[in-house]
């Protein structure tokens, strides 16, 4: 008999205000979740350790009395009265996620373990944020949910792809073994404000080094495709599976399957900041897939759900947000010198 058996009574889970975890909520996209759940009228409880999240992504929320914020590393287990919770924490650019791989395997693995307990504890349905990662550098094109994938298990990537590979494991585990309703969203390259200047994915690193004038470096030839979605459209997926009938509990691709090479995206980041700087090309990173596009069907057709927003409309709004971004910490630097 499992550990969980018998639990699946939560007197919350009548009432229409519900109470959701957003790990990782202080993050690019968890900020976004945040707000869109506090807008929804539902009370939302943010998680972070705060390592590449920003409490500047949270400030705004902090009018809301249904928000509150704790801090918290999700490598160590949590207990709190609860409805629902998505699970956004993991550091998701390869330079934060590099910087300490060890800590990044811990966060997917030991992290989503954490919370699958909790959510079976609860009786709450859980969210993961997986990737398309999970498909590394793929054999198929476009990457529909049943390709398996084709990941280097020993390398610099592995403690991001691996984690959320093994985290979809234990989510389709939990699901089984303790029938804790389970959502995975396989998410797609997405950009929009909330995004760390540094975060060294390439539509903020093109947008920050054409504000700033500097060379833009694009890693290969430029031929490589990515698809891009904007945050909002992406949030709204997230909301609808999560509120999708539990009998989808199989991964669903989240993306925007519009495919640009990393050269376009170059140019249209000039064009759109009327920047002087030129393209430069160094090599490419190890395991950096040459093609990457998402099959969708399966969110047409359950969620209802494609992407609307269109890239230049997408883009006009990052690049505001980072002149802003940019301007605030050139008034910081001014005081201080
Ligand atoms: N943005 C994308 O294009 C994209 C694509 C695929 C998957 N994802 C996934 O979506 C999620 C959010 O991505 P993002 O772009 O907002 O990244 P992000 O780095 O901006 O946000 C991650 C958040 O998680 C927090 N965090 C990291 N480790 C933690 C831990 N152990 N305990 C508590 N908090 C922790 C960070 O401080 C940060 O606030 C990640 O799980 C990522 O893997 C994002």
């Amino acid at each position: 008999m499992g550990a969980f058996q018998g639990a699946g009574r939560n007197p919350r889970q009548n009432q229409s205000k519900r109470r959701i975890l957003v790990a990782g909520g202080a993050g690019f996209l968890g900020s976004h979740l945040c707000e869109r759940l506090l807008n929804d009228g539902q009370e939302v409880i943010c998680i972070d350790n705060f390592s590449t999240g920003r409490l500047e992504n949270l400030r705004h929320l902090l009018r809301f009395d249904a928000f509150s914020f704790v801090r918290h590393d999700i490598v160590e287990p949590i207990d709190l009265p609860i409805d629902e919770i998505y699970n956004l924490a993991c550091p998701a650019s390869p330079p934060h996620y590099q910087a300490d791989p060890i800590h990044t395997t811990k966060t997917s693995v030991l992290g989503s373990l954490n919370l699958l307990e909790l959510a079976a504890r609860s009786n709450a349905r859980i969210f993961q944020a997986s990737t398309s990662e999970v498909y590394g550098d793929p054999h198929v094109h476009p990457q529909p949910e049943s390709y398996w994938g084709n990941v280097n298990p020993f390398g610099p990537r592995s403690c991001y792809d691996e984690g959320k590979r093994c985290a979809e494991a234990l989510f389709h585990d939990f699901h089984q073994q303790y029938g804790v309703q389970t959502k995975i969203a396989r998410i797609f390259n997405t950009y929009g404000p909330h995004m760390r200047a540094d975060d060294g994915r390439v539509v903020s690193n093109f947008i920050v080094q054409a504000l700033k004038g500097d060379d833009i470096t694009i890693y290969g030839d430029g031929a490589q495709t990515r698809s891009f979605c904007y945050v909002d459209d992406l949030i709204e997926g997230f909301v609808r599976l999560m509120r999708a009938p539990a009998s989808l509990d199989a991964p669903v691709n989240l993306g925007n399957p519009g495919e640009f090479t990393v050269a376009e995206l170059a140019e249209k980041v000039i064009a759109l900041t009327g920047s002087s700087s030129k393209i430069v090309y160094l090599p490419l990173p190890v395991d950096d897939p040459r093609q990457r596009r998402p099959d969708i069907s399966v969110a047409k057709r359950e969620l209802n759900w494609e992407p609307s927003i269109q890239l230049a409309y997408g883009l006009k709004s990052t690049i505001a947000y980072f002149e802003r971004l940019l301007a605030r910490s050139a008034g910081a630097f001014a005081e201080v010198a």
